[in-house]
């Protein structure tokens, strides 16, 4: 028997197949049209069920960020990147149990890292890839020079277990409107040229150039050098992408469905979705209000959030929900609404289709086959 939307309890997260589908096939075909290798970050929606999908669809392999989800994500691919520096034992050993069957590539940006991953390796008996990451602006993690770049690769050439794979930038930074991203952009290519350059004159051409990101996704081709590209967002988006029209609200594939639970108070109603449920994140990179909007009411936001109460505010609409309706949000930062539950409903229209587990949530150790 067909389950309908309405049959749901609320708040849970709503997953469009048609548009999540249409994202896929999209990023996809772009990823192609340009030459370049897609390895999507899974930190979005940390589940196989996708993650299957995307290699479907023509990914080389997979970007992920925890132990868990290298552990989980075994299961769809046997290509993995982990695009963190392994630091201690007990991850470095987790790692290497997947890399009995998987091609395990590693970013990191010190000789301490190397040295971590390099005995590892070695004890274990196992190959690792490295990718040597740089700081292209985000000023989060990353090489601060060329020459810094070059001691961490020839700290790679000291153990036969490691093999130096490639550079990798994450250019979180650039989260403005599409149209106002260029002169970001500009500089971006100029120091990725200018990293190549040296790294090139040194003898140590990068045999992979791994970067993108989904606020500047369909701009990724335009990056100087690069070979693969390792979006994330793009497969649900949400109201940070849509707000800087890295895509519009009918590409956003998540959304939070909610039922009103109040209205007593004037001006305004209440969801059963508070931050336990949508997180308590703002706009990134643009300025903006709110920690999330209701679909197809975009004026509606919810404006402030107890654990599990969402305030909507209705001074900008003539919309006046009714006790019991529901709703449906769009979330600010979809990634961390999705760690937030255990399992996300894919829907056909109205109908329940399908639903599937976010089996990479948490740190713990997971089975590896
Ligand atoms: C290292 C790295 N690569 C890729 C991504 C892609 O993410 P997004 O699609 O949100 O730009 C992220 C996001 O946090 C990241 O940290």
């Amino acid at each position: 028997m067909a389950i309908d939307i309405e049959d749901l309890e609320t708040p849970v997260p709503v997953v469009d197949m048609d548009r999540l589908e249409r994202n896929l096939a999209r990023t996809a075909a772009y990823a192609k049209q340009h030459e370049l290798a897609l390895r999507p970050h899974v930190k979005t929606h940390k589940s196989p069920f996708i993650a299957e999908q995307q290699i479907r669809s023509g990914a080389r392999g997979l970007t992920c960020a925890t132990p868990r989800e290298i552990e989980v994500m075994s299961a769809a691919s046997d290509d993995l990147l982990l695009a963190y520096p392994a630091l201690g034992r007990s991850k470095l050993e987790r790692l290497m149990h997947v890399a009995r069957h998987a091609r395990l590539t590693v970013a990191l940006d010190s000789v301490e890292a190397v040295q971590q991953l390099g005995e590892a390796a070695t004890a274990a008996g196992r190959e690792v890839a490295v990718y040597v990451e740089l700081d292209l602006g985000m000023h989060r993690v990353g090489v601060q020079s060329a020459a810094d770049a070059i001691g961490v690769i020839r700290a790679i050439g000291r153990y036969a277990s490691l093999r130096y794979g490639g550079i990798t930038f994450y250019a979180g930074h650039i989260r403005d409107r599409v149209s106002d991203q260029h002169s970001k952009l500009d500089r971006l290519n100029r120091d990725v040229d200018a990293a190549v350059g040296e790294l090139t004159k040194a003898g140590l051409t990068p045999p992979v150039v791994s970067g993108g990101s989904t606020p500047t996704i369909w701009q990724t081709h335009e990056i100087a050098h690069l070979t693969e590209m390792r979006p994330g967002t793009y497969v649900y988006n949400d109201r940070g992408t849509s707000e800087i029209g890295a895509c519009t609200e009918d590409d956003c594939a998540l959304t939070v469905l909610a039922t009103v639970v109040s209205t007593a108070v004037p001006g305004q109603a209440v969801v059963d979705a508070g931050c336990k449920a949508l997180g308590r994140e703002p706009v990134r990179g643009v300025p903006g209000e709110g920690f999330g909007s209701v679909l197809g009411e975009p004026d509606v936001l919810v404006v402030s959030m107890s654990e599990e109460h969402g305030v909507l505010d209705l001074a900008n609409t003539s919309w006046r929900p009714r006790v019991g309706e529901r709703v449906r949000i769009v979330p600010n930062h979809v990634c961390i609404v999705v760690h937030l539950h255990e399992a996300i409903v894919g829907l056909r229209g109205d109908v329940v289709e399908t639903s599937w587990p976010v089996a990479a949530r948490g740190r713990s150790a997971a089975t590896v086959a």
